[in-house]
């Protein structure tokens, strides 16, 4: 029987977090010819990842642009991809959640004739602005996946629901708890952690397209209201490499002392900073899972969230982006232990850490049954 070959396509930050994972499971079974092709959408960021995980790709599209916009990232993915895929003919394409590298890597796919499996298949706001425009996104893959790993069982219903074949849904949990598993340590240390070492931790992040603007702006200085306002609190402040994101960081956020705006961390790092802080804001995606795993409340920064297995947890609570909600939110779980307590409870919504075991186990079962 032929080898099969499996080609994993991602491009940011955190669809490596989650990918390789996968990746270094394909390839520790050894069952299948296992191609990673970076699609490069995140340059320096990626780049932390894969070495994080000694992930090496086998392509790079180096699609990175300063200031790329929808259309850049889109149609340099499409393009690149036509000529990965008549090379390789690989019997699968593996796309993560709902970038603009997953979706046009699985058009691309869809053109070639050649199978996707979705991995974090099934998140739904169902408002196509947000998150914009990832919702579009991961729906538009939805419609073209031949497998869906769902990451829970809401997950699957909302594919259920938009009539995909329940044969080929699987409920995997998400494989970013499975890269959580191999980088929290409790001897972890970082000068960053030392400075903070007496006072309550704030890891912020923010990043979203949809918060660009006056709704960051709003973010940040309910953040540095607080910091202000509560001497026992320090805020650490990893920023995104986006420059639109870095100027209203900068505008906002500098020359407060208990606020440190700090490069992007490694995985490994972050993951630890997450572990040892006492709240965490954000509009981010992945955060929403790792949180709650750790048992760290999470202010989401945001409107809508795809993520409310972890709002039920009680872990996340979204605050919208007015400067007073999220001011007065992250002020009442300072004031209220008790508050603060019911919300800092570990639950793992998002699986055992076994997602890429589970995934790889069903596609070689999928593809050696086409054989
Ligand atoms: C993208 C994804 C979003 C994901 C986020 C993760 C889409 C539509 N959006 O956000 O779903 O949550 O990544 O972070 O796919 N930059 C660098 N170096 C890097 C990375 C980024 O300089 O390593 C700068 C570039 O100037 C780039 C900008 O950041 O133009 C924004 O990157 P981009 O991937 O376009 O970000 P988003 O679309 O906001
Ligand atoms: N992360 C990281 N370093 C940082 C900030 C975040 O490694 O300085 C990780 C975080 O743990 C999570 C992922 O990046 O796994 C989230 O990425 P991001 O917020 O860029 O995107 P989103 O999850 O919103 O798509």
């Amino acid at each position: 029987m032929a080898e099969k070959e499996v080609l994993l396509v991602f491009g940011t930050r955190p669809e490596a977090i989650k990918m390789c994972p996968l990746v270094l499971e394909l390839k520790r079974r050894g069952h299948m010819n296992v191609k990673v092709c970076v699609t490069g959408q995140h340059r320096e960021m990626l780049q932390q990842v894969l070495h994080t995980f000694g992930v090496v790709p086998d392509y790079d599209l180096h699609v990175m642009k300063e200031g790329q916009d929808l259309y850049d990232v889109t149609s340099r993915v499409l393009l690149g991809m036509r000529d990965i895929l008549v090379q390789e003919k690989p019997d699968v394409v593996l796309v993560h959640g709902d970038t603009s590298t997953a979706f046009a890597a699985c058009l691309a796919a869809f053109y070639a004739h050649v199978p996707v499996g979705h991995v974090e298949a099934g998140l739904r706001t169902y408002d196509l602005e947000s998150p914009y425009p990832e919702e579009y996104n991961r729906q538009a893959i939805g419609i073209s996946a031949r497998w869906h790993f769902a990451p829970t069982q809401a997950a699957r219903e909302h594919l259920l629901r938009e009539g995909k074949d329940p044969a080929r849904i699987y409920v995997t949990g998400n494989t970013g708890i499975d890269a959580l598993q191999t980088t929290v340590r409790p001897d972890y240390s970082h000068p960053e952690l030392d400075w903070a070492r007496d006072s309550r931790l704030l890891v912020i992040t923010a990043h979203r397209r949809e918060n660009l603007g006056q709704p960051m702006r709003e973010m940040f200085r309910a953040i540095r209201r607080i910091a202000e306002d509560f001497p026992n609190v320090k805020a650490v402040y990893p920023i995104h490499l986006n420059p639109l994101v870095r100027q209203i960081a900068a505008e906002e956020l500098q020359g407060c002392d208990s606020i440190h705006l700090i490069e992007p961390l490694p995985a490994e790092d972050f993951h630890n900073f997450l572990n040892r802080s006492y709240l965490i804001l954000t509009d981010s995606g992945g955060i929403q899972e790792e949180a709650p795993a750790l048992g760290k409340p999470v202010l989401v920064m945001r409107n809508t969230t795809e993520r409310p297995e972890g709002v039920a947890a009680g872990t996340l609570k979204l605050t919208g982006t007015g400067e007073a909600a999220i001011y007065s939110a992250c002020r009442t779980l300072l004031e209220d232990l008790e508050a603060y307590r019911l919300m800092a409870q570990a639950k793992n919504p998002y699986g055992d850490g076994t997602a890429s075991r589970q995934i790889v186990d069903i596609l070689e079962r999928e593809l050696h049954a086409q054989a």
